[in-house]
């Protein structure tokens, strides 16, 4: 098992423990024993009905014989229920419970459940413990880790939420056995990107999997993958160390905002087919591929290092094409981007594997902005892994 300790530089009393390994989640019950330095009466386990009929049974029997009185609470399943209304009843749900201050929310399941619960755990008696085991690939290796917390507004994902670290994480990477293929693909997209931000070594052991795995979901279980979640953890564990807000002041590579690389885009392509075509991560590769030619039609990143980038991409697996959408769409999409600051878009691009580079929108010109596009967004390598 691996074990990471994220001290949080402003609160160095505050730590969020994170443990990674196969068949971890059998030992909840002693890691939130150990890992809280309150005694919780009340667990409220929040998930959806399809994570909590695969793994709920073994969580409940990983809780029990500590004296906790365990309630799971089931929100609806999708996107579009990470909304006032079910953080409303969330909420609702910990009131009626009568949860205390030293009660602990725990978040089963991916990043929807993860960042709702994390929300009400932030709000409700305002704050209250909470404990995340992410069970899909994206929320392992990022949502579950660095305390974002948030609801969708009708015209907007993620416009409402909290900073709320998790006290503890515990990441089985058993539950990804499960996993449709398309979320498997989502998530080895955000791996790609954030080793492409962090440094040569990483994206060598994330290629190198990715290459190896070619669509063996067995080697999901293999010690080697353990090893690069946690490494992934301990990356962005360590960005958000250092800036834990985001800080819209800082520009630097390390940054939060670097996190976003590739997002510019995808917000922008998920907007205009409303969320129906693309994973969050499918999206990201898209934008990772536009994010590069933005790079090298600046002459920041070259020619080499782009193909790199699109191979690491075409290893992740098929993505649904975005080759049909209107670019004009596209840039319009762009100038309502949410990270905006003062009305002008912040590219985070690359100007080598590891170093990225936050750009200005307004030092990009228009006419390179549409052909970068074009070039990022054509067909994508088509590859068959993960598939069944
Ligand atoms: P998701 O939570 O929608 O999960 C994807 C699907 O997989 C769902 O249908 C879910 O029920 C199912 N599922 C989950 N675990 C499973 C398992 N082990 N076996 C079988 N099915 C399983 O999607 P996601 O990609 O995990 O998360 C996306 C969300 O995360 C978005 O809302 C995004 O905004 C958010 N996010 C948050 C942060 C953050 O820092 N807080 C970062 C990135 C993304
Ligand atoms: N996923 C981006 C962040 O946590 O900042």
């Amino acid at each position: 098992m691996q074990h990471l300790e994220i001290s949080l530089k402003r609160q160095e009393a505050k730590r969020c423990e994170i443990f990674i390994g196969c068949g971890v989640r059998e030992d909840l019950g002693t890691l939130i024993r150990n890992g809280l330095d309150c005694h919780p009466r009340r667990i409220g386990i929040i998930s959806n009905k399809r994570v909590f009929g695969l793994y709920g049974p073994e969580i409940l029997t990983a809780l029990k014989g500590y004296n906790y009185e365990v309630f799971p609470w089931l929100m609806p399943e999708g996107e579009r229920y990470k909304s006032f209304d079910v953080l409303e009843r969330a909420v609702g749900f910990l009131g009626e419970t009568s949860f205390e201050r030293n009660d602990v929310v725990v978040a089963l399941g991916g990043g929807v459940v993860g960042d709702l619960a994390g929300f009400a755990a932030a709000i409700y008696l305002r704050g209250i413990p909470l404990v995340q085991v992410p069970t899909t690939l994206l929320a392992q290796i990022d949502s579950s880790v660095g305390g974002k917390t948030a609801v969708n507004l009708p015209f907007g994902k993620n416009l409402v939420g909290a900073f709320h670290q998790p006290r503890v994480v515990v990441v089985d990477s058993q539950t990804l056995v499960t996993l449709p293929s398309r979320e498997l693909v989502s998530g080895f997209c955000e791996m790609v990107k954030q080793s492409l931000i962090s440094s040569r070594k990483l994206f060598a052991r994330t290629t190198g999997f990715l290459m190896k795995a070619n669509g063996r979901r067995d080697l999901l279980l293999a010690p080697e993958f353990e090893e690069l979640i946690a490494l992934h953890c301990s990356f962005k564990g360590s960005i958000v160390r250092n800036d834990e807000y985001e800080s819209a002041k800082r520009a630097d590579r390390r940054s939060r905002r670097v996190l976003n690389f590739g997002h510019t885009t995808a917000h922008a392509l998920e907007t205009i087919t409303k969320y129906r075509r693309f994973r969050h991560g499918e999206a990201v590769g898209h934008g990772m591929l536009v994010a590069g030619e933005i790079s090298k039609n600046l002459g920041l990143l070259n020619s080499a290092e782009l193909e790199s980038l699109r191979e690491a991409v075409a290893l992740c697996g098929p993505l649904p094409s975005a080759a049909d959408l209107d670019v004009n769409e596209i840039l319009n999409a762009l100038q309502r981007d949410k990270k905006s600051v003062g009305g002008e878009i912040n590219w985070v691009l690359l100007e080598k594997i590891g170093l990225p580079r936050i750009v200005e929108g307004k030092q990009i010109d228009r006419k390179l902005l549409r052909l970068s596009l074009r070039e990022g967004l054509r067909e994508a390598r088509k590859t068959e892994r993960y598939t069944h």
